[in-house]
């Protein structure tokens, strides 16, 4: 049978729809590409913002209008909570449980021609949901989820809701998983989770940062990566490992969401921004060419032009490399969505519009560093058949040489254009 798969969201709904791809390649199912005609949709979905949600229920009716008697399987985010609205397009509808069970969902579908509607409250679950990747067939680079839930409920956000309790994946499992992907070739491994800070939490004498110390010990490791870190969870020993061990990558994705005191504290952020600033330059004096960028939402209720100001102020002394802005989005049963002095629309689109500006001088300047340097980077051959090369840094060098996918390479940078597109040449 064939199998279209759609994945929004973030890097953790990557790993999973990798894995279900993988699971349903090993149960002889043929995946196919999601425009075409297929026997069963899978549609991974995501909540994060309004528009999140708007994309996920129209991707859920896209599968189904491809082809009206296909089996339409709706999971993810976006279901956890909001279920119910798709359940009539939809055959099988689970939330972030389960989704390793999806053969086995199918095939009760197939066979007793019934639908399935599962979902589970997750906000006391405690139990990790083990899946394991061995070849990726849609990136070059290994994501490796090793953490799900997030108990932090900042106050704009849907996630803690849609993801649950905090649990993680046994560092034994982790260390088996990276050392397979090692030795199946992979040059850099990125290290996913809802809120990988937290790591650990729930296990005994476990933290991230006995994971890394654990993770950097496999052999043929080139290059690991942290998808995204709070500020104030990068423990003093974290900041050893970026010092003195170079397989920890040179980029750091650190969420600081607003530059304003008020705002924080309103967000319910756990920091305020003078320990930001300061942090950011502990980091920046460990390595000279890391690279931090930022999550940042603008238009938070009460963010008034001070508040805004106050933002573009901490954003200007700590020198992000980029910055990716959202406007605030109202998630039902969120604290944020009941608090007075909602901003209007138009502002939070000036806002936004000012941080993107913002944000490409920022990459600018960081890019324009390297040109005239060479580099070591991981390269990688994409679908439409352009190369780039990533450095440890982060910097996505285009090059037009031929090359093989997956390699350690060296490139020289040349320019960078007006749209912050990096190009350069392999060096042999
Ligand atoms: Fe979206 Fe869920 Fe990830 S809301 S960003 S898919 S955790």
């Amino acid at each position: 049978m064939k199998v279209g798969i759609y994945s929004l969201g973030c890097k953790v709904n990557i790993y999973e729809s990798e894995y279900i791809e993988r699971l349903l390649k090993d149960n002889d199912f043929e995946i196919v590409s999601f425009d075409d005609e297929a026997d069963i949709y899978i549609v991974n979905t995501c909540s994060v913002t309004n528009e999140a949600d708007r994309k996920s229920r129209k991707v859920i009716r896209r599968a189904r209008k491809n082809n009206p008697s296909s089996i339409v399987v709706a999971m993810g985010c976006y279901t956890q909570i909001r279920g119910n609205y798709i359940s009539d397009v939809a055959d099988i509808v689970i939330g972030n449980k389960d989704k390793s069970k999806i053969v086995e969902l199918i095939n009760e579908v197939i066979r007793d021609k019934n639908k399935i509607n599962n979902i589970y409250d997750l906000s006391d679950e405690v139990v990790f949901e083990d899946m394991e990747i061995s070849k990726f067939d849609n990136h070059t680079r290994a994501f490796v989820k090793i953490q799900d839930g997030c108990n932090a409920f900042c106050t704009y956000c849907i996630i803690p809701y849609t993801r649950g309790n905090i649990r993680s994946k046994k560092p034994g499992n982790v260390i088996r998983e990276i050392s397979n992907l090692v030795k199946n070739g992979y040059k850099e491994i990125v290290l996913t989770g809802i809120h990988t800070g937290k790591y650990g939490y729930d296990l005994e004498n476990v933290s991230l940062e006995s994971l890394l110390y654990d993770l950097v010990k496999i052999k043929g490791l080139y290059r690991m990566r942290l998808s995204s870190i709070e500020i104030n969870e990068i423990t003093d020993g974290i900041m050893d490992l970026i010092k003195n061990n170079k397989i920890i990558a040179s980029h750091l994705h650190i969420p600081i969401q607003s530059g304003s005191n008020k705002i924080l504290k309103l967000m319910n952020r756990r920091y305020n921004k003078e320990f930001f600033i300061n942090k950011v330059m502990e980091i920046k004096k460990l390595r000279e060419d890391i690279s931090i960028t930022t999550d940042l939402i603008v238009g938070f209720p009460g963010e008034n032009e001070d508040d805004f100001k106050e933002t573009i102020d901490t954003i200007d002394k700590i020198g992000f490399t980029k910055i990716h802005v959202f406007p605030y989005s109202k998630r039902d049963n969120t604290k944020a969505s009941i608090m007075s002095n909602q901003v209007d629309g138009i502002i939070k689109k000036k806002r936004c519009k000012e941080i993107l500006e913002l944000s490409h001088r920022y990459e600018k300047l960081f890019y324009n560093k390297y040109v005239g340097c060479v580099m070591e980077g991981v390269s990688e051959v994409r679908k439409d058949n352009s190369s780039v090369v990533l450095t440890s840094n982060y910097i996505s060098v285009i090059v037009s040489d031929e090359i093989d996918n997956n390699e350690i390479v060296k490139v020289k940078i040349n320019k960078v254009d007006d749209d912050n597109f990096v190009y350069g040449d392999i060096i042999r």
